[in-house]
């Protein structure tokens, strides 16, 4: 049976490319392969992007004029979306925790330049964030606005629906590059991209999926099945996918958006080996997860891994590693 095709929009420059890196192989024992995420062509590029070709195409459908997202402070999908709205011509309103680096770096200065709506909201919990975004929608209804709510990180089923489609074109380039593909290590945060990487795989027949945790987050195994069969619902697939489906492995450090040192090292190491550039909260850590997972033989010798860089590299300029 076909699968049901839902609208999007092309922001980005898709297919990435997508390379091995033979000096991380040797290291490894594994085939290491980098899906460049980071290059899709927009802002600095990242994972928000192809979520925000579904989110923002619904949002064109519904005839909103202005779209609403909340993160932390150095927020790459906050940005991602302000750069994105910016390109479509819609008006944004970014509601940001007010912790970590406030001033203007790193993501903050992107989105100065981008000259964007930024209300700070100084609290610890998402509750008070979404609490004053609430209190925007209807001063902009009031104003006789159209407004769109995107939740944080676009980890919602629609948004998901841009790494089912990143799966199965990781699957295309391997066919062209003469592999298969055995296991698919992704950054998972607030589970979005990992929810749809899930769904990818299963409808490619089956590639192992693993998530590399850095931030707090309760009950994420139930969330990230409950994203990915909300996306399956949307395009016509069995939504059977089980927590238990669900690998996780935890590489927090000291906290989410605080530097870990094994993360620091993995960013020199990718650096200074290959002259790409992670960030110091998500794909640092994801591959430092990655290479200490390595050590402990999570991986077959000689498997063929596929590690997503979803981008994130402007926090670099905010948050010493
Ligand atoms: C650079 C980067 N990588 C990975 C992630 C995690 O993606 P998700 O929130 O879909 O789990 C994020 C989320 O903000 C990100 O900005």
């Amino acid at each position: 049976m076909a699968l049901k095709k839902i609208e999007k929009l092309h922001l980005g420059f898709y297919p990435t490319p997508m390379v091995k890196l033979d000096s991380i192989s040797k290291e490894t024992g594994v085939n290491f392969y980098i899906k460049r995420d980071d290059l899709c062509g927009i802002c600095f590029g990242g994972n928000k992007v192809r979520k925000l070709e579904y989110l923002l195409a619904h949002a064109k459908a519904e005839g909103c004029d202005t779209v609403i997202t909340t993160g932390g402070a150095q927020s790459n999908h906050a940005t991602l979306t302000a750069a994105c709205c910016r390109k479509l011509g819609l008006d944004v309103v970014l509601v940001l925790k007010k912790r970590g680096v406030t001033d203007k770096k790193g993501n903050l200065l992107l989105d100065d330049i981008l000259n964007v709506e930024v209300v700070f909201v100084d609290t610890d919990d998402y509750h008070d964030v979404y609490a004053e975004a609430d209190r925007i929608i209807e001063k902009l209804k009031a104003k006789g606005k159209k407004p769109y709510m995107i939740p944080v990180g676009g980890s919602v089923p629609l948004g998901a629906l841009g790494y089912y489609d990143a799966v199965n074109e990781i699957a295309a380039q391997a066919k062209e590059m003469h592999f298969s593909v055995d296991h698919i290590v992704c950054c998972s945060g607030s589970g979005g991209t990992h929810g749809g990487i899930i769904l990818g795989a299963k409808a490619q027949g089956g590639i192992k999926v693993t998530g590399i945790v850095v931030s707090v987050e309760d009950d994420f195994q139930k969330e990230i099945c409950r994203i990915a069969n909300g996306a399956a619902e949307l395009i016509g697939m069995k939504p059977d996918i089980r927590p238990e489906d669900v690998a996780l492995k935890e590489y927090i450090g000291p906290g989410y958006a605080k530097p870990s040192e094994e993360g620091s090292a993995a960013i020199r190491l990718m650096a200074e080996r290959e002259g790409i550039f992670l960030d110091p909260v998500y794909t640092g850590k994801t591959f430092a997860g990655f290479l200490d997972l390595c050590k402990k033989g999570y991986f077959a010798p000689g498997e063929n891994v596929v590690f997503i860089h979803t981008g994130g590299t402007p926090a670099l300029f905010a948050i010493p590693v």
